[in-house]
């Protein structure tokens, strides 16, 4: 039983923020980051009460900054449709930004204890090494009757942290079975990729609050036209607004 910070009797809000960081962030940076981020954002009402600006600044470290998009998303509609409490139901957790099939049953399982059924990478593992030893490509709808069959339903939320230690330990001591799963996918290059680019847009923004194509283009040592072009997506999907003739956080 690992000691990781969501895990001493979280509140609902705890758990959904851990899970969202924990969907595309190693846990040994997210052990890092979860305290801070509820000390500064402690509960939904926080959250959705700051600006989108202020959400991506706490999320630097992370990646995938649209995350943190969807969560100050999300904690507007927990606050403005659901009396800020999360909502219980499957269907109302995957209808949340951001959230999707595996998250929704997570949070349930973690958040409220409900027998919901998924899997992550260190669930595969274990359901691979013990159930399709030696097979390949193996679809997750093969995996998922088996975790519903072995489920502890009087305490789901133990359960799946203790599967999700298993699975550490199993891909520490051998090579890892998820690699056998048909959703393993190496992580994209990053380096000189347009993740990285607009990564880097972000990060100069929280650093220096406002930029511009000019300031953009010799950043990242581009085109303006490149330059310009990054910046309008970034400002379409919300994570930044034109001011003046520049850009800031939104
Ligand atoms: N990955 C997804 N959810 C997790 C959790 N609650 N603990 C550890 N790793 C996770």
């Amino acid at each position: 039983g690992r000691a990781l910070p969501w895990r001493n009797d979280p509140t609902p809000y705890e758990v959904f923020v851990s899970e969202v960081m924990l969907q595309q962030t190693q846990v040994e940076r997210v052990v890092n980051k979860f305290p801070e981020f509820i000390a500064r954002f402690p509960g939904f009402a926080g959250l959705a009460g700051a600006a989108a600006g202020e959400v991506i600044a706490a999320w630097q470290g992370m990646g995938y900054n649209r995350r943190a998009l969807n969560l100050h998303r999300a904690a507007r509609i927990v606050v403005e449709r659901h009396g800020g409490l999360l909502p219980r139901t499957i269907a109302e957790l995957e209808a949340l930004p951001g959230i999707g099939k595996a998250t929704a049953r997570s949070i349930a399982a973690f958040a409220f204890n409900e027998p919901a059924v998924f899997v992550e990478t260190n669930i595969r593992s274990v359901f691979i090494h013990f159930f399709f030893n030696g097979a390949e490509k193996v679809p997750d709808a093969d995996l998922l009757p088996l975790v519903e069959l072995t489920l502890d339903r009087k305490n789901p939320s133990r359960w799946y942290n203790a599967l999700m230690d298993y699975g550490v330990m199993l891909k520490k001591t051998r090579a890892n079975p998820s690699r056998k799963s048909a959703s393993y996918r190496p992580q994209a290059p990053f380096r000189n990729s347009r993740r990285q680019a607009r990564g880097r847009v972000i990060a100069h923004l929280v650093e220096r609050k406002r930029t511009s194509v000019k300031k953009i283009a010799a950043l990242l040592e581009v085109e303006q036209a490149y330059a310009r072009d990054l910046l309008d997506e970034l400002a379409r999907e919300g994570f930044i607004v034109k001011k003046g003739n520049g850009f800031v956080l939104a």
